[in-house]
């Protein structure tokens, strides 16, 4: 496998949850990262936190002047880029038939433009170095039916994210570039704290009567890193195409 020491990565959704511990896992050997998000104070913190070879970007990735200035600044201090790892994203829990169409258009937005967005600044720069990796964020919830109910059109967006990687895949190749698709399962990240009570209040409740029994639990986000990290390692000319994360711990029953 490849050291990562001394190569730099930008991870967008870099202040939180999934994001962070892939932060942790590269800082750890030795790579430089730029986390990308949002709030300025908490990706600043963040940064803080990892010390000296973390820097923190205030990065809208829905916005495309946001991501491009924000690559321009993150390739900038870093010294170039070897890879970007997208886990900006986001969802809610609504039945179909009453979701907001704001709520809409924020999902896709976020989990899909964003991706694009952060992935079309991100080639030019990895061709740039002779190639690079750019790692992607998919869910369990594309695929699997006992997964957190009521997210439809978060499922249909992340099945939608797994297509385009197998595209992109194909189309960037010849320079060098690979493209990993990674699907978590359930972690336990602030993910769920921007979910409105009411409607989660009735997803939860369909998902005790109908799916919790088969659920897999939920992981430590600490531990997801490291699948991101071992992706990354893999030496020039080999790749993981796809790869799912889920919890392997027993799940008492309801
Ligand atoms: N946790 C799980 O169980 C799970 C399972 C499957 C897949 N995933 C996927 O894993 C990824 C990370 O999720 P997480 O659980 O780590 O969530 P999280 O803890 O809520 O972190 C989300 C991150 O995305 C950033 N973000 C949100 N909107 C953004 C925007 N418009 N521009 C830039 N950054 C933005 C947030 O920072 P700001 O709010 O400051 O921008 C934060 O850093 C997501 O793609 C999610 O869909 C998570």
């Amino acid at each position: 496998m490849e050291s990562l020491k001394d190569k730099n990565y930008v991870i967008t959704g870099g202040s939180s949850g999934l994001g962070l511990s892939v932060a942790q896992s590269l800082v750890a050997r030795g790579a430089r990262v730029a986390l990308a998000a949002r709030r300025e104070d908490v990706v600043a913190s963040a940064a803080t936190g990892l010390g000296e070879l973390a820097i923190p970007i205030v990065m809208d990735v829905t916005d495309k002047a946001s991501v491009d200035a924000g690559f321009d600044r993150a390739s900038e201090e870093l010294g170039g880029l070897d890879g970007i790892v997208t886990c900006a994203g986001l969802t809610f829990a609504y039945r179909i038939e009453v979701l907001p169409e704001e709520r809409l258009r924020h999902i896709i937005d976020v989990n899909l433009i964003g991706t694009v967005f952060c992935c079309q600044a991100a080639i030019p720069r990895l061709r740039e170095r002779g190639g690079g990796r750019i790692v992607t964020i998919s869910s369990a919830s594309a695929r699997h039916r006992e997964e957190f109910p009521h997210m439809a059109i978060y499922g249909a967006v992340k099945a939608a994210v797994e297509k385009f990687s197998l595209e992109l895949r194909d189309e960037v190749k010849g320079d060098g570039i690979a493209v990993t698709c990674v699907s978590p399962g359930a972690f336990g990240t602030p993910i769920m704290a921007n979910f409105e009570k009411e409607p989660t209040a009735e997803a939860y409740d369909a998902w005790c009567r109908d799916k919790g029994p088969n659920s897999d639990g939920m992981a430590d986000p600490k531990l997801f890193g490291e699948t991101v990290a071992h992706c990354l390692s893999y030496p020039p000319g080999l790749a993981v195409d796809f790869m799912e994360v889920r919890p392997n711990v027993p799940t008492p029953k309801r």
